[in-house]
């Protein structure tokens, strides 16, 4: 069963949680996240209200990029605990009406994988065209791939997809022009191909509910629009969907015109990419921003443009954040600057995604040595505070063990003091949660009508509709009050639902509304 989009129908409904394992809970005292941790969260994450979860990658590796550096894509990393654990972890979601969605490193893995090992030797084996080489160290032509020379036996240069240790697997190029550039049809290409849905396969045997596919956009090399990564995907997609039709594959591209037309229902307002994530929170003029911030008019031309192109077709959605940009409790932001901002997130199109911790205003922390690869993302992967002790309830761990520091503040926010504050940010963000499950008009593909803003304003209103279900959302991240008239919207009636520091009333077809600063409000009209 499908929605307009074609996506399957729990999507449209559905709120999503990042859990990054190392840094959620520790249920064995060794200073590391673990899924048995997860598991003993997922009252939390219920009483929260969350759907689904996409859980950074948990596989066997070196970690020296996190774990997007497989060396095993069929065994649970022994630091978060076993198959047997994950698949626990699928059923006690389920019991509780949550998803399991796991990161698939789809395009490389690490120099440790087994494959890669073989692939490097000179003696041609079964996985010499896993990945892809030059013919010879010398002899390569210039290339705008990243080439990594001189690491093995085997004479020819690797390619690497972001960091040196992720050589790409081998999908092949769209248009071979050297030879050692295979066709995206080549046996070894295809045989890549099988064994990614192999693994796919694997996990959703084993009750995983989808992807987030890692660097989705990277597969097929020197491929002008992605074209042949399109078709790649439209294959996997179509085999694995007809085994398991209710399944979510959302990308890491940043196109969604590209990224939706290869099959994934879900693609993410990013850094990279089209981008448009950092102008709207992370930059000098973003719109959120109490002083001195610019418009969100430019934002939301393109993101209706990209809604317009990919109609029918899947979600677009903007993230809390995650684990590769700084988080949004930037220091000087406070948790009323974040009320505004989650009001906006959780009524706004497309599949809302929270960060973990981002819930209770988690801090970016600034000047941690780079951890596992992280460099300056290593900031927004700190431990999360669950509670006011010594170790804000993370582990029992000493504290020198834990994978990363915790916010050094001694008022750190936690989960346990949020809970029990009617007015905390995490009991906001329940309420919008709460408000979205329960109003097809606020989720997913509801229509969305900005309403015009006099340029002197750095106010935003706008409608969201399904069937004759209206909402009118109005947002002041300034500290500046504003004002305006709404005019011709013909409400029925105004009902304040959630509501900060608004005030709406109706005359005639219009609505005035008065906002003070750093305000929020959703009305039912
Ligand atoms: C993605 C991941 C990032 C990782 C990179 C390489 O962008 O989100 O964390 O470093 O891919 O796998
Ligand atoms: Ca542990």
């Amino acid at each position: 069963m499908g929605t307009e989009t074609g996506s399957p129908a729990w999507l449209k409904q559905a709120i999503f949680y990042q859990i990054y394992p190392q840094s959620y809970y520790d249920s064995n005292g060794d200073g590391i996240g673990d899924i048995p941790g997860i598991i003993q969260k997922l009252d939390y994450l219920q009483w929260l209200g969350i759907s689904a979860v996409w859980i950074n990658p948990c596989f066997v590796s070196h970690f020296r990029d996190a774990g997007y550096d497989v060396d095993d894509y069929y065994r649970v990393a022994p630091r978060y605990g076993t198959n047997r654990d994950l698949y626990r972890l699928c059923r006690e979601a389920h019991r509780r009406g949550i998803r399991v969605c796991l990161d698939l490193v789809a395009g490389h893995t690490s120099i440790d994988h087994p494959w890669f090992k073989a692939s490097c030797r000179s003696r041609r084996n079964r996985y010499s065209d896993r990945y892809i080489w030059t013919s010879s160290i010398f002899s390569e032509a210039k290339s705008t791939l990243s080439l990594v020379r001189g690491y093995s036996e085997r004479d020819g240069s690797y390619v690497a997809n972001c960091f040196y240790f992720q050589p790409a697997l081998n999908f092949g190029f769209a248009r071979p022009d050297l030879p050692w550039q295979q066709p995206v049809n080549a046996p070894g290409p295809l045989e890549t191909r099988r064994e990614l849905i192999k693994i796919m396969d694997y996990w959703l045997g084993h009750g995983v509910d989808g992807f987030r596919v890692d660097m989705a956009f990277s597969l097929v090399k020197m491929d002008p629009g992605h074209q042949e990564t399109i078709k790649l995907w439209q294959v996997i997609g179509e085999k694995i969907r007809a085994r398991y039709p209710d399944i979510a594959l959302i990308s890491e591209w940043g196109n969604p015109e590209e990224s939706l037309a290869a099959g994934f229902d879900i693609d993410f307002v990013l850094h990279i990419g089209l981008g448009g994530y950092t102008d709207l929170f992370l930059n000098e003029n973003s719109f959120f921003l109490r002083h001195d911030g610019g418009k969100i008019q430019g934002f939301v031309q393109s993101y209706l443009e990209q809604i317009a192109k990919v109609k029918g077709k899947g979600l677009i959605s903007v993230p809390s954040g995650n684990h590769d940009i700084k988080r949004l409790r930037t220091d000087g932001r406070t948790a009323s600057d974040l009320k505004v901002i989650f009001t906006f997130l959780l009524t706004w199109p497309g599949v809302p995604f929270i960060y973990y911790g981002d819930e209770i205003g988690m801090l970016y922390i600034t000047g941690l040595a780079s951890k596992e690869g992280g460099y300056d993302r290593t900031g927004s992967r700190t431990p999360m505070q669950w509670d006011s002790g010594p170790n804000a309830g993370f582990s029992t761990a000493d504290k020198d063990r834990f994978y990363l520091p915790l916010d050094p503040r001694r008022n750190r926010p936690n989960v346990e003091e949020q809970a029990s504050d009617s007015g905390s940010l995490l009991n906001h963000l329940r309420d919008l949660i709460t408000l979205r499950r329960h109003y097809p008009a606020l989720q997913a593909d509801g229509t969305l009508t900005p309403l015009p803003v006099e340029t002197s304003q750095r106010h935003f209103a706008y409608l969201r509709q399904a069937n004759d279900e209206r909402f009118l959302v109005v947002l002041n991240p300034s500290a500046e009050p504003s004002s305006t008239k709404i005019k011709g919207i013909k409400p029925g009636n105004l009902s304040p639902r959630i509501c900060r520091g608004v005030q709406a009333c109706v005359e005639g077809d219009d609505i005035q509304v008065k906002l003070a600063g750093v305000s929020y409000g959703i009305f039912k009209l």
